[in-house]
This record gives structure tokens, sequence and C-alpha cells, in this order.
């Protein structure tokens, strides 16, 4: 199984929800735990590292994010992915994370005017250091991924990936050509792509390409299939990780599931038929 854990939304909650959310996780064949030093202001990584215990760990793939320097009241964050940041960064995460390694760490955004060589030299380092195994970027600017792509030995590229979102699509042969992995982020599209659908497209003014207009159109036509599972099937045949967030331990087992039910023959190629790869039009 593809399926990765992403865990920005597991503490909505409470604490107690968020660890049976982790140990289920893992408890199902669940490996790949995605992360980040913002999330809860480093909560949710030291949630993690109280969580799972060293034998644990041994099973665990855990990957986490750093660039984003969290201000003193911990209202907020500036953009920092110098070099001497990103390295100090990567400690903080290790030390809350109860880990001598990260096994993948990611420069968490960024634009096409930083200081693009420091951050690379900085992952560098942190592998040289035995600190972590493999290095990524986690980007929605295809410029700034094509820079990496050219640049550097990133292994791993997270990027929004739904139905509702198949821009990465037209970037997969340099992914290919150059062996770095594809992380989907966002399979779900917060939810719109669940049973759910109806009622969270009344709150959603729209959704990346897609005004309210065409969700109402696209979405009743995709949940003539069963839904998350054909949100989520489609993802994996193209992606290498299906990163999809849950907030509950039920909308966790619901996607496990998902992922290992049996479609109609056809229904991926049929709902990707209907969701047509938009080109980037920003950050060219
Ligand atoms: N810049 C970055 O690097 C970046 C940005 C965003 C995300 N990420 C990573 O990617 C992960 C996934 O992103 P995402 O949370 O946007 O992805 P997502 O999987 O599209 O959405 C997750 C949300 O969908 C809802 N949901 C999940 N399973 C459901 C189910 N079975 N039925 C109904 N609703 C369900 C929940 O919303 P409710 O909580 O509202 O119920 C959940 O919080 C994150 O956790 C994080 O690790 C990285």
């Amino acid at each position: 199984m593809t399926l990765g854990l992403g865990t920005m939304t597991i503490l909505k909650r409470g604490q107690e929800e968020a660890s049976s959310i982790l140990r289920t996780a893992l408890e199902e064949g669940i490996t790949h735990f995605d992360t980040a030093d913002v999330y809860a202001n480093g909560a949710v990584e030291s949630l993690i590292g109280q969580t799972f215990s060293p034998e644990d760990r041994a099973r665990l793939f855990l990957a986490s994010k750093g660039g984003n320097r969290m201000n003193a009241t911990g209202t907020g964050w500036t953009w920092d992915p110098s070099h001497d940041y990103l390295k100090h960064a990567c400690m903080e995460s290790l030390n809350r994370l109860e880990t001598h390694y990260l096994d993948l760490y990611y420069v968490h955004g960024g634009t096409i005017e930083d200081d693009i060589d420091a951050s690379i030299q900085a992952m560098e380092d942190l592998v040289a250091e035995g600190r972590i195994k493999a290095y990524g970027l986690s980007s929605i600017r295809p410029n700034v991924i094509k820079h990496w792509l050219e640049h550097s030995n990133i292994s791993y590229l997270m990027t929004p990936y739904s139905l509702l979102d198949r821009r990465i699509e037209t970037l997969l042969p340099a992914l290919q050509e150059k062996g770095v992995k594809l992380v989907a982020r966002g399979p779900l599209a917060k939810g719109l792509l669940t049973p759910e659908w109806d009622s969270r497209l009344q709150s959603t003014d729209q959704f990346e390409q897609y005004d309210h207009g065409a969700l109402e159109r696209l979405l009743p036509e995709l949940a003539k299939y069963p839904l998350p599972a054909v949100a989520l099937q489609a993802v994996d045949s193209k992606a290498d990780i299906v990163l999809a967030g849950a907030s509950s331990v039920s909308q966790l087992r619901a996607n496990i599931e998902s992922m290992r039910e049996t479609l109609p023959a056809g229904a991926v190629e049929t709902v990707l038929g209907l969701c047509p790869v938009h080109p980037y039009t920003d950050h060219l």
C-alpha cells in the first residue's frame, strides 16, 4: 500500500484522537508519516515522538519539513531557507520527534528568488552528517520545481495532486527522468472527494481551477463512483505516495479501506477522463 499519513490536521479533535490516528495507521500497515515543524507549532512532531517507541521507529518512514522560522510568540512565521537555519530547524525537528535521523527532509516551499543553492547545500550537509537519509522539495511552483530538478539530488517532490488538481502531470516525465518520487498531497481535496462532498461544497467558493459552478457540475459525476476510493486510487495510479490527511480515526480507516477497495472495471480511467489536466499558469 502506498498510502501515507499526512499529520497536518490530526490534532483537530485533540491529543488523544491524534495519538489514536498515529497508532491505528501503523497497526494498519501505514509506515510513511509526513509532518512539519510548523504543524501546531511543533506539537505534532512532539506527539509523533511521544507516541512511537524506538521499536516502532525502525518500521517508520518519517518525513518532516523546514524553512519556516517561527516567531517568539508562536503566532506566525517568516520564510527562511538559509543554509544555517535549515540545518538548525532539522535538529529541532529531530529533537521533537525523538529520533536521530529523518528518512526524508523537505524544504517547505520557497520562491525562485531564494538562494536555492544555499538550501541545497544544507540538505547535502544533513545527508553527509547522517541526519537525514534523503531530501525533497515541497512546492507548488513549476519554476522552483524545475530548478531543484536541474540543480539538486532531490529524491522526492511533494505537491498537490488530486482529481481536482492534476497540473503536476505535465512535469511527470521530468520527475521520472531524474528518478524523483512524487508524494501527492491533498488527494481528497480537503474532503471534497469523499462521501461528504455535497455538504463540503456548500462552504466552498472554488477549489484550484474549479469555481463553485464547475464543482457543482463535476462532483455529482465523480460521486457516481465510490468516493474516496476512486479519488485515492486514481492518484495511486500515477504517484509514488498518496498522502491523505485525516482528523479522526474513522476518516483514516475509511481511507485505508478505500485504497483496498475493488472498484468497478474502468472506474479509474473514467474519472480521469472527467477531470482535465490543467496547465500551470503561475510561477512559470
Ligand atoms: N506545503 C506543504 O508541504 C503541505 C501543505 C498541505 C499539506 N501537506 C501535507 O499533506 C497532507 C495531506 O494534505 P491535506 O490535509 O490537504 O489532504 P487531504 O487528504 O486532501 O485532506 C484531508 C482532510 O480531508 C478530510 N477527510 C479525510 N478523510 C476523509 C474521509 N474519509 N471522509 C471525509 N473527510 C475526510 C478531513 O477534513 P476535516 O478535518 O475538515 O474533517 C481531512 O483533514 C497533510 O496532512 C500534510 O502532511 C503539506
